[in-house]
């Protein structure tokens, strides 16, 4: 039996543009710390912390939704603490919004004793190897104790590379029989909008019987999981399309795991609102600039005497001169701090988390004037075009 939905949610989703030739919508997203524009891609800030940075940096980068994870919270600083603090807005000083990943993947992906079954996953702690299990419900706990805008199911991710097909299939019922316990077990709904997770693999029937029982459940937003794990690029992308398809226009819809300035762009034209990756914040950790022209390693010796800034075209307060109130940074300075200094990576995730938001928004804006299909063109010809 299908559970009645728990109204009312707690936001609101108006569809303002959609592109006449792709299927790109430009949207707002109203949430309880504020509204955000979609499409958006959010960065990743696992501890509670985007590496590297202050909140006030976080907020200067334009940034208005993060993500956190339950796995990690929920093992440090752990559930009485933030019952505690109130919450995981309080614990990391930041008035915006936030999103919590449900933990399985996280520890599916982390640890190689991670084992799934019906009740919920089974690890070991990684701090004194004791055995733990997360359920459905447990997880819905957690993330009603940190308080997060956006909640997500716990759901049973496979590998979409993964040659067991009946898993996949077993995955993908378990998601849904879990969505209901998480329904079930939400005691926040008014405050916390959770959202479901479709699964099904690369099996395009198994992926629209999942979203037809997920949208029969009626959560305020819809995620498409089980992605970005290696798998070929069409492949993924009749994935999106298919679910897209069959997704109500008026709720958004967020795909997981995906962070490729070419796979957004992509993405948003298959009709999809909502992404987070872990790559942009942790590339430039490893000196990696991501530029209207391509991702450049300014570690690479071609830089030692670059004094141009990160991206000529970038407004971010690394790349904007001193003269309009920027610091100026040079990649020479970022190739010669990269090999001993942090700051090299902090100025870098700067840049990169400015560089997608305000990708996301010329993307909005040229939706919003209907001129989605050039502005693909455009990009992808300045891309190939090479480094400058
Ligand atoms: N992050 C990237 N992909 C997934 C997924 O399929 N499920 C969850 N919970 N998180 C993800
Ligand atoms: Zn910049």
């Amino acid at each position: 039996m299908v559970p009645t939905p728990k109204s009312p949610s707690a936001l609101k989703f108006d569809l303002v543009a959609r592109c006449s030739v792709t299927k790109a919508r430009a949207s707002i997203l109203r949430l309880p710390h504020g509204p955000v524009q979609l499409p958006i891609w959010m960065p990743v800030a696992t501890q509670a912390s985007l590496k590297g940075l202050t909140p006030e940096q976080l907020e200067q980068t334009g940034c208005r939704l993060c993500l956190n994870n339950t796995y990690h919270l929920g093992l440090k600083p752990g559930q009485a603490v933030l019952d505690a603090v109130g919450g995981a807005h309080k614990l990391q000083s930041w008035r915006h919004n936030i999103l919590t990943d449900s933990g399985g993947f996280q520890m599916v992906s982390l640890l190689k004793l991670a084992q799934v079954t019906e009740e919920g996953v089974r690890f070991l702690s990684p701090h004194d190897g004791s055995p733990m299990l997360l359920t459905p419900e447990h997880s819905i706990s957690l993330q009603n104790s940190i308080g997060s805008d956006i909640i997500m199911q716990l759901d049973d991710v496979i590998a979409t590379t993964s040659p067991d097909l009946s898993r996949i299939e077993e995955a993908t019922h378990r998601s849904v029989r879990w969505l209901d316990r998480c329904i079930a077990a939400h005691k926040t709904p008014e405050t916390q909008n959770l959202f479901c997770i479709i699964q099904g693999g690369l099996d395009l029937g198994l992926r629209r019987q999942c979203c037809k029982a997920m949208v029969e459940r009626d959560t305020p937003g819809i995620a498409i999981g089980g992605l970005s794990g290696g798998e070929a690029k069409d492949a993924y992308c009749k994935v999106v399309d298919t679910c897209t398809e069959l997704l109500p226009e008026k709720k958004p819809r967020y795909v997981m795991g995906v962070g490729f300035p070419e796979d957004l762009l992509v993405s948003v034209a298959l009709g999809a609102d909502m992404f987070d990756c872990v790559w942009p914040t942790r590339t430039a950790r490893f000196g990696n600039a991501i530029t209207s022209s391509g991702t450049l390693n300014l570690r690479h010796k071609s830089y030692a005497e670059d004094f141009s800034p990160v991206d000529l075209d970038c407004n971010c307060i690394c790349c904007r001169s001193e003269a309009d109130g920027g610091l100026g940074v040079s990649r020479a300075y970022i190739h010669h701090v990269a090999a001993k200094e942090t700051v090299g990576a902090h100025l870098l995730t700067m840049h990169n988390i400015h560089y997608l938001l305000s990708l996301m928004n010329e993307v909005r804006e040229a939706i919003l004037e209907d001129r989605y299909p050039q502005f693909l063109k455009d990009y992808f010809r300045r891309m190939h075009a090479g480094n400058r």
